[in-house]
């Protein structure tokens, strides 16, 4: 039987999954330090959970999830404008999970979605499963191009064409560091106001933060009823867990919730989770992992300055985990992955994180993952590697 005569048509449009890396000197994959990951810390929190309340961690969890961890969520994460409490809240497997739910829910195919870019391929793929038509916003370091997304709110507008959905990393985005400032932010939400479009504000990133004051999210600076945002444990805690969430006005959760057919998420991690970010360990944990990524985070940015100055630029991320660097001398960033990859080092090339997928002069560089005693040979490595 030839398998792909029974496979949706859809599949032949979307980019393929990112896959693991087997690079010698991991620069690619977006994962957190292994070395900080809690195990002890999440060790305890599964025995106690699993010590004082088995049969609750060992059943369903509900669509939504545990409400003490939506309750921790609410009140933690909400912006204060917006008066959420558990019932805002639903617990995903993943953000990943959480952006499928969101696309499944409001889009159908050829509906418009915009995306500030670069921006996270995941993503990029969830839409596009939905049949959904996405339209690059291009973005830099100083923010979104709001002119540009002005105009074709308008245009689109004009042409009855559908917007649905604007996707935004607000802070410190995936690949680009970009935190969008916060003027833009108000503008952005009122636009999408005036020509009713959802936000979905990613805020994978957020809690990984170099600045005194975390960057804030779109709903801290103005609050509306169409932002929807998705949160993670995946880069404070670990991946591995898949627990996260999506926050959000009552009427987009009911609805987000008639659109999951997984039967809930893990009610064994949802309470393993609560547990250990309701300790005095998670503010701790908090604290060593950003000390962590701001150390690296200079060793990789002093170590691009020092041996690659004459090949690249790039601006200093203040959180989450990417450089996002430019090649100055015509080097196709194909080439320049290539190169690497024969030297053992793995990085990521600028086009996937584009629609359109003609970068190619962009690379981005995880400063995250491989050990501090690493991260400075890879980068001397990368410097011989800008030939064609
Ligand atoms: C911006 C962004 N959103 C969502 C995700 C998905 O994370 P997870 O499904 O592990 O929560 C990632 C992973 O790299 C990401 O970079």
């Amino acid at each position: 039987m030839d398998i792909e005569l029974f496979t949706a048509g859809i599949l032949k449009q979307i980019a393929p999954p990112s896959k693991m890396s087997s690079a010698l000197f991991d620069l690619s994959v977006g994962a957190p330090d292994e070395d900080s990951l809690p195990n002890e810390a999440l060790l305890n929190a599964l025995q106690e959970t699993l010590y004082h309340d088995p049969v609750n961690s060992l059943i369903y969890a509900g669509t939504s999830g545990y409400i003490d961890l939506r309750s921790w969520i609410a009140t933690t994460h909400a912006s204060t404008g917006n008066n959420f409490n558990s019932d805002n809240v639903s617990l995903v497997s993943g953000s990943a999970h959480g952006l499928d739910n969101i696309a499944r829910t409001f889009l159908e195919p050829n509906d418009f979605v915009l995306m500030s870019s670069p921006t996270y391929p995941g993503a990029i793929r969830t839409f596009q499963s939905c049949g959904a038509k996405i339209v690059d916003i291009p973005s830099d370091q100083f923010g979104i191009d709001l002119n540009h997304l002005e105009d074709l709110l308008s245009d689109y507008n004009h042409k009855n064409k559908k917007i649905k959905i604007l996707y935004v990393v607000s802070s410190y985005n995936n690949p680009s560091g970009m935190s969008i400032n916060n003027n833009q932010k108000k503008s952005l939400v009122k636009l999408c106001e005036k020509y009713s479009v959802l936000i979905v504000d990613d805020r994978a990133y957020s809690m990984i933060t170099f600045e005194r004051n975390p960057d804030p999210s779109l709903s801290t600076i103005c609050p509306s009823e169409n932002i929807i945002e998705v949160g993670t444990f995946s880069k404070t805690i670990a991946t591995g867990i898949r627990v996260a969430w999506i926050m959000a006005s009552k009427s987009i959760i009911n609805n987000l919730n008639l659109m999951r057919f997984d039967n809930g998420g893990s009610s064994l991690m949802q309470r393993m989770v609560f547990s250990f970010v309701n300790s005095s360990h998670y503010p701790k944990h908090l604290a060593s992992v950003n000390q962590i990524y701001k150390r690296k985070r200079n060793i990789v940015s002093d170590a691009l300055t020092k041996y690659c100055s004459d090949h690249v630029e790039f601006h200093i991320p203040q959180g989450g985990f990417y450089h996002w660097v430019k090649i100055k001398n015509g080097l196709k960033n194909s080439k320049l992955a290539e190169n690497a990859l024969k030297q053992g080092v793995g990085i990521n090339v600028g086009n996937i994180y584009f629609v359109n997928r003609e970068d190619t002069e962009h690379v981005r560089i995880v400063y995250s993952k491989l050990k501090e005693s690493d991260l400075v040979d890879a980068v001397k490595i990368l410097s011989t590697c800008f030939k064609n």
